[in-house]
């Protein structure tokens, strides 16, 4: 049976440090910023689905550059094939070390194996794999998505005030976010009978997918009272589904959303959305320091997980001003 990674063992909780400077997000870059010890890193990005993907981007290119390393960097455009050709293509360059947030879960362990035999270390940021075999990865470090999802069905369970039906705006398929914080969540829930997820669909942790589903949903669903959405992309597409259909959103229908960047964060101090669950972007300088480690053939906890937070509305409106992303 596969198995998850999980934080079982050697967790360590490591605060997530504000980055600076600029990147230029493009589908492929190489730092010119030097490389004082002398590592080059091929780093597999997922995409650019959301605005957490491109605070994410900014952070790793701006730390890589920060920390002298030489980055070699792709877009997945959302696609594993993708991400698999550019490992490869890392491998091929000899490169000192991957990284790489994988898209899906399952179907790495042949391109890892590649990664093993050429010795090659690999990191896994932001989502994990599922894989029986431990060693085709030096350590994770990202956030706990399970617990995201708990912290979003522990807010709806102490403000549902009465009987609730939830509709669900789920991320990419097959992905660790998605799963994870739909299970987190449904978990939190399950001793509460007032509260029932009614309908439950992706929209691909994309801005136009959630307005899209938003938008069946509030077509075939007749009542609606909360929309959990897996992260603030699709929050924000929601709520111009549910301003067309003539609806209020943050009261006639309550939001709770994850993730907290700029936008998300706006309309939460605005009172469209109601609640946000953090889940910081901001995994560069952690990365680097990790790379350098695993390249020196220092020990590496398996696990870092990051350390979040969640947000009310009057929160969100302290917060806002001095928020990085
Ligand atoms: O893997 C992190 C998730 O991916 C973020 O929550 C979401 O916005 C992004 O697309």
């Amino acid at each position: 049976m596969l198995k998850k990674i999980t934080a079982a063992a050697g967790v360590v909780l490591l605060s997530v440090l504000t980055a600076c400077g600029s990147g230029d997000g493009g589908a492929s870059s190489t730092n010119s910023g030097g490389s004082k010890d002398g590592i080059t890193m091929g780093f597999a990005q997922v995409g650019a689905e959301s605005g957490w993907r491109t605070a994410n981007t900014k952070s790793i290119q701006d730390e890589a550059k920060a920390a002298g390393i030489d980055l070699k960097f792709s877009d997945g455009q959302q696609k594993q094939e993708n991400q698999i050709k550019a490992i490869r293509s890392f491998i091929q360059q000899k490169v000192d070390v991957i990284a790489f947030s994988p898209v899906v879960e399952t179907g790495w362990d042949a391109v890892l194996e590649e990664a093993k035999a050429a010795n090659i270390p690999v990191i896994l940021t932001d989502r994990a794999i599922d894989s029986d075999d431990e060693s085709l990865y030096a350590t994770f470090l990202g956030s706990d998505f399970v617990e995201e999802g708990r912290k979003a069905g522990k807010w709806l369970a102490e403000n549902a005030g009465g009987p609730v039906n939830v509709v669900e705006l789920q991320g990419t398929t097959g992905s660790a976010p998605a799963n994870d914080r739909k299970k987190g969540f449904a978990e939190t829930i399950a001793s509460k009978p007032d509260i029932k997820v009614v309908a439950s669909q992706t929209g691909d942790f994309t801005r136009s997918g959630g307005k899209q589903v938003m938008e069946a949903f509030l077509k075939s669903v007749p009542k609606i009272d909360v929309v959990y959405a897996h992260n603030d992309d699709m929050g924000l597409g929601a709520i111009e589904a549910i301003k067309a259909a003539g609806k209020v959103p943050g009261k006639d229908i309550r939001i709770i959303t994850v993730d907290a960047v700029k936008d998300g964060m706006t309309a939460l101090a605005a009172g469209e959305i109601n609640y946000i669950v953090e889940c910081s972007p901001l995994l560069g300088k952690q990365l680097m320091e990790l790379a350098k480690k695993v390249v020196a053939g220092e020990q590496v906890p398996k696990r870092v997980v990051t350390e979040e937070t969640t947000f009310t509305q009057e929160q969100a409106k302290a917060a806002l001003p001095t928020r990085q992303y």
